[in-house]
C-alpha cells in the first residue's frame, strides 16, 4: 500500500473515521448518524465529500456543496474541512481545498466561499495562505424548532 498522499471521494465505508475527524473538529457525530448523512449526501451531484488517505487511512476530509443564492447566484461553499491532529502542516489541507476547487470549476462555478470559526486561528493563516481573501466577519445565530 502507497504512503503518498491519496485525494479521493468519500464512499459509505469511510464514514467511521469521517465521524470520528468530525469529533476533533469540535462536532461529534456517530457512526450511525454519519452513515444516514453520508447516504444522504454522497449521492447529490451539487455535494461532494473528498477524503485524504496515507496508506489506507483517511487523515482527512472536506465537504463542499454548489448553492444559488438570488443575490449572488451560483457559489462553491466548502461546509467542512479537517486534517487529523498530528497530520497537519504536511500540504493535505490545501490537497483537500484543491479537489474541491477543481469539483468546482467543472460545474462552471467560478467562487469559492467558506466561514471559518473565529475559534480556528489555525485554519484563518491557511486560508489566507492558499489564496483566499478575509472579507467579512459575521454573527451566527440559531433557534431550535423543537422542545428539547
Ligand atoms: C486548517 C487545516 C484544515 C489546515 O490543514 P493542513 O493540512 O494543516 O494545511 P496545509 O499543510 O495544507 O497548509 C497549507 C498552507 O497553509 C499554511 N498553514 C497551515 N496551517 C497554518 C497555520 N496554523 N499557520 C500558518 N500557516 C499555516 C501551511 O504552512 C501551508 O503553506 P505552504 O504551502 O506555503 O507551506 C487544519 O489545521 C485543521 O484541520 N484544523 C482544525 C479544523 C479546522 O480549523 N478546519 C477548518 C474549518 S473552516
Amino acid at each position: 500500500m502507497t504512503s503518498e498522499l491519496i485525494v479521493r471521494k468519500a464512499k459509505m465505508d469511510d464514514a467511521a473515521r469521517v465521524a470520528e475527524l468530525s469529533g476533533t473538529l469540535g462536532y461529534p457525530v456517530s457512526i450511525e448518524a454519519m452513515t444516514q448523512r453520508l447516504g444522504r449526501v454522497l449521492p447529490l451531484e451539487t455535494h461532494t465529500v473528498i477524503v485524504a488517505e496515507i496508506s489506507g487511512n483517511i487523515v482527512g476530509w472536506t465537504h463542499g456543496t454548489e448553492q444559488e443564492l438570488l443575490e449572488l447566484g451560483c457559489r462553491c461553499e466548502i461546509l467542512g474541512l479537517v486534517v487529523a491532529e498530528g497530520q497537519r502542516g504536511l500540504g493535505t489541507g490545501r490537497r483537500l481545498v484543491e479537489a474541491i476547487e477543481q469539483w468546482a470549476r467543472g460545474r462552471g462555478l467560478d467562487q469559492i466561499f467558506v466561514r471559518s470559526n473565529v475559534i480556528r486561528p489555525e485554519s484563518h493563516p491557511f486560508y489566507e495562505r492558499i489564496g483566499f481573501e478575509r472579507y467579512k466577519t459575521q454573527h451566527a445565530y440559531r433557534k431550535a424548532l423543537r422542545d428539547p
